[in-house]
């Protein structure tokens, strides 16, 4: 007897609609018959089903702080790192906590049961991470939360920074963040990574850093994550998010860089809304977009996933935590459309983010754990050009969330018609 069965269900490389058997928050069989009885059953309709999108990379001490005090007007990174250091005497733990709830009440509308989401170590009373690490153990039954340790302000430019972000650690943070461009000088920067990756490998932690998120080729800490990485043995541990810089590179640099980071097994991190909005604001035109180069990272055998980054907050006004709006906008600013390569971005929110955040039971094989997503579409390129409702939310075997389908129908003069986006 299985406490759920879902049937119908459309699984990305199987001809014909499969059942999915769960049990005790486990996935137990995939097969296109399983005759045993369940508690409940979910028809998915033909509808295509995907284990849970994953955001790599988030900021959920900032969600939905847009305009407090006051409105980001270049539109860049560093006067949006200002906004922020002046609403952080303002904030409180309750109300840190209020905006984070209510963003992951979108993130799992949206079908996203995994965050890793980076949490401000710079502020003396680690008041977001107490809020931070509060709200996940109150969510863990809907929602998993990896938090990375971020120096916003620098971890040489920032008083006591080493101390507290090793106090976060202490309190529960899973992972080490850091932010080497944002530090005085190129080698402060570079001195960051060191210290940092080493308090990693001793901790036995993960690493993911804020890298070269700017548009100045000459910026090349990834060349020094990497090198760390490979120095301390942390191959497969550490990710580089943002890694702009890269875009504007010159070819011949990026191609010794790149099979060195495949040596290291490093991951990165694209966040294509907030990167295209941040990125090239210097720049008269040709305006330079501010991605990182993510078809010659796939093909040089590196991991590449996606995050959101930011939602409604100093760095980005829009967004209401769909990822498939992430892929959607990577796949034209990465000049990624062909079918291949659509693909490839959806792995970016599923599986590819499920080794960068170095999981365990993640997919719909037998095994993994039952959460999955059912939307209204056939496909994965589907989804990415509908970006449709999802139908279903399901957590440990358990729906958690429901969505209306969206259809429209016309009226011609005295007759309606359904109208269907699918061709
Ligand atoms: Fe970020």
């Amino acid at each position: 007897m299985f406490d759920l069965l879902v049937v119908n269900a459309k699984i990305h490389g199987k001809k014909e609609l499969m059942q999915i058997g769960c049990k005790d928050g486990k996935i137990l069989e995939v097969a296109v018959n399983i005759p045993s009885k369940s508690k409940e059953i979910i028809d998915a309709d033909g509808y295509f089903v995907t284990p849970p999108f994953i955001d790599s990379h988030l900021h959920l001490d900032t969600p939905l702080s847009m305009g407090m005090p006051r409105l980001n007007q270049s539109g860049t990174l560093l006067e949006g790192i200002k906004i922020w250091g002046e609403l952080k005497p303002e904030l409180t733990r309750k109300t840190i906590k209020a905006r984070a709830k209510k963003l992951l009440l979108w993130s799992i509308a949206k079908g996203n049961l995994v965050i890793r989401s980076h949490v401000d170590t710079t502020d003396p009373s680690l008041m977001a991470v107490d809020a931070l690490i509060e709200l996940r153990r109150e969510m863990k039954e809907f929602i998993d939360i990896q938090l990375v340790a971020f120096p916003q302000d620098g971890i040489l430019r920032s008083k006591n920074s080493m101390e507290l972000l090793t106090c976060a650690l202490d309190k529960g943070v899973d992972v080490v963040g850091g932010i080497p461009h944002f530090e005085r000088t190129m080698t402060d920067g570079q001195k960051s990574i060191r210290l940092l990756c080493e308090l990693a490998e001793k901790r036995g932690l993960m690493v993911d850093m804020h890298c070269d998120e700017s548009d100045d080729p000459f910026s090349r800490h990834i060349e020094h994550l990497t090198f760390e990485t490979q120095r301390l043995g942390l191959h497969g541990r550490v990710a580089g998010s943002h890694l702009t810089s890269m875009h504007t590179m010159d070819n011949y640099y990026v191609s010794k860089l790149l099979p060195l980071m495949a040596e290291a097994k490093i991951n990165c991190i694209c966040n294509p809304l907030v990167n295209m909005n941040l990125q090239g604001r210097h720049d008269t035109y040709p305006k330079r977009r501010g991605l990182m180069r993510v078809p010659e990272l796939i093909g040089a055998g590196i991991n590449v996933s996606l995050g959101h980054d930011d939602v409604m907050d100093h760095w980005y006004p829009m967004g209401s935590h769909d990822m498939l709006e992430v892929v959607h906008m990577g796949a034209h600013a990465l000049h990624m459309t062909g079918p291949g390569q659509q693909e490839a971005l959806f792995d970016g929110i599923t599986t590819n983010g499920a080794k960068t955040l170095n999981l365990e039971n993640y997919g719909l094989e037998p095994g993994c754990n039952a959460d999955m997503v059912i939307l209204q579409a056939s496909s994965k390129q589907e989804c990415i050009r509908l970006r449709p409702a999802r139908l279903f939310v399901i957590r440990k075997g358990k729906r958690i969330s429901r969505m209306a389908k969206t259809n429209a129908t016309v009226t011609l003069g005295f007759e309606d018609v359904n109208v269907d986006f699918c061709p």
